[in-house]
């Protein structure tokens, strides 16, 4: 665990000392911490206007020799009043990268220096460990030069009425950063290595021992035989056959009906005979995010513990050109038996989409949430700042917007009207896989999605092409380059409240 609730710190960590400091309205230091020597450096850095307390802001001291501890990092969290969770979480992610820039290995942290923001021990222990787990995730499985060890951390609740309670957040926030790791590795991983088939073989792996969580992996032959013809259409121009990726947690009574994930894997999206053109084709391996997210929430919920039914499907799918590729101008039947015209190959989350949400939908869960890399206009429409969200359901939706604040995830609900439905409909099928307008292309694609929703069930869909990769920028628990995991913590957050 790469943060250890304590006692008192132990000699290896005296190393690095990480204090937290934040200001007032009126711009004056304030400072919970109690050790005077340290207390005295940051009222002096802070006079001198070297440190500010800005969120976000590090200033490390070598051999500073306060309260025991070799060197100091003080830590700005910004205004006090403005102080979330959020805030918490990517504080504690700039310390960690000042750390790692400064080779350090171990550091304590100042429990008192972030009490008093109405924050109890738990939610600290959680924040704390989620944020460390977060920032401590490199991708290095195809170096010959690994990245050096997670950096270990100890918080010292001794001066916390309920140590206890900090250690369950400490543990809680591991659980919900490995789910989401698990995510970030297998969309890092090449697409000539991580293709549906090995997708499947890792989910199974990574749930062995969690002994609610099953997961189930269909082949190609089953897929067949489910009648999922749109998802087939998708996968019969590549070489490395499709999967369907089921994971099903029970973690309360079978009377409960589940809530629903459903996730898209393109494991690699070429656009098909459609192709995508040659810049940037490779970022095009990330086109497994949404299924990997739903995947490493799966993880994260069944690690939790959580009191609720889940239910999972991920399509786990290559889109390529070959000489068996889907045309444009090709039919394919859904599993409900609804026609779609395939206009343009590239279109091809929503072809994979269709036969899992009529498979979800008929088994009536509470809900279903869908998330995918699903269209590019949906960067145009909200560049990378958020995850573009449609539902027809106010309810379902604000429960969604709940959640994702609740996460600190940044979440934004979009149009859907039954216009862009019409849009969609085609001219020799039921439906046609691309709109008929230029514009409102990520409502389009929600649009042909809930024609696959039977029964009424609540639906919303995440667009997340917006956050598919390079989130450090906007999230310094984020890599730099490389998945960031986004919604992971908001359906789980979802799952707990449901
Ligand atoms: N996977 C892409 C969407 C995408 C593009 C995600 C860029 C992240 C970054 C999707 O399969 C796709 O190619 N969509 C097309 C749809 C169009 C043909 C209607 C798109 O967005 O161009
Ligand atoms: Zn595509
Ligand atoms: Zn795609």
């Amino acid at each position: 665990m790469s943060l250890k609730v304590v006692s008192s710190f132990s000699k290896k960590v005296k190393k690095n000392f990480v204090v937290f400091a934040s200001k007032s309205n009126k711009n004056k230091l304030q400072l919970n911490c109690k050790c005077k020597d340290v207390v005295s450096i940051i009222e002096a850095s802070f006079k001198s206007e070297e440190f500010t307390a800005s969120a976000g802001e590090t200033m490390l001291f070598r051999s500073a020799n306060v309260s025991g501890f070799e060197n100091l990092l003080i830590v700005g969290l910004g205004k006090a009043e403005d102080i979330k969770h959020e805030t918490l979480r990517r504080s504690m992610a700039s310390a960690y990268r000042a750390l790692k820039a400064s080779k350090q290995s171990h550091a304590g942290i100042c429990f008192p220096s972030i009490s008093d923001y109405g924050l109890n021990a738990q939610e600290i222990g959680f924040i704390l460990s989620e944020s460390i787990g977060l920032t401590s995730y490199s991708f290095d499985k195809f170096l010959a030069k690994k990245a050096p060890a997670a950096i270990e951390f100890e918080l010292d609740a001794s001066a916390a009425s309920d140590k206890k309670s900090a250690e369950k957040g400490a543990k809680e926030g591991k659980a919900t950063s490995e789910g989401t790791n698990f995510a970030r590795y297998v969309s890092d991983c090449p697409p000539n290595y991580m293709n549906p088939v090995q997708l499947a073989k890792d989910t199974q792996n990574e749930a062995k021992g969690l002994t609610k969580l099953k997961v189930t992996v269909w082949d190609e032959t089953r897929i067949k035989k489910e009648k999922m013809g749109s998802l087939l259409g998708v996968a019969q121009g590549s070489t490395n056959k499709p999967r369907v990726i089921i994971l099903e947690y029970k973690g309360a009574a079978a009377s409960k009906k589940p809530i629903c994930f459903v996730g898209k894997g393109l494991t690699f999206d070429a656009g098909g005979i459609s192709l995508k053109p040659g810049p940037g084709m490779d970022e095009m391996k990330y086109d497994m995010c949404g299924g990997a997210n739903v995947i490493g929430a799966m993880i994260a919920i069944a690690k939790l513990g959580l009191k609720v039914n889940v239910t999972a499907y991920v399509g786990a799918v290559e889109n390529m050109p070959d000489g068996n590729a889907t045309r444009p101008g090709d039919i394919l039947t859904a599993r409900s038996g609804k026609t779609i015209e395939v206009l343009n190959t590239d279109a091809e989350g929503r072809l994979v989409l269709a036969d899992l949400l009529v498979y979800a939908s008929e088994k009536k869960p509470a809900s279903i949430f869908n998330i995918a890399t699903l269209t590019g206009a949906m960067v145009m429409a909200l560049g990378y700042q958020h995850v573009g969200l449609f539902s027809k359901d106010d309810k379902l939706a604000k429960l969604a917007l709940d959640a994702a604040d609740r996460s600190g995830e940044d979440l934004w609900r979009m149009p859907l009207v039954d216009e862009h439905l019409k849009l969609m409909k085609g001219t020799y099928a039921d439906l046609q896989n691309i709109g008929k307008d230029r514009g409102a292309g990520s409502a389009q694609a929600a649009a042909f999605l809930t024609e696959f929703v039977l029964n009424d069930v609540p639906f919303a869909h995440f667009d997340m092409a917006t956050q598919m990769s390079n989130m450090g920028k906007y999230y310094p628990y984020c890599p730099d380059k490389g998945a960031g995991g986004a919604m992971v913590r908001t359906f789980i957050e979802f799952a707990r409240q449901a």
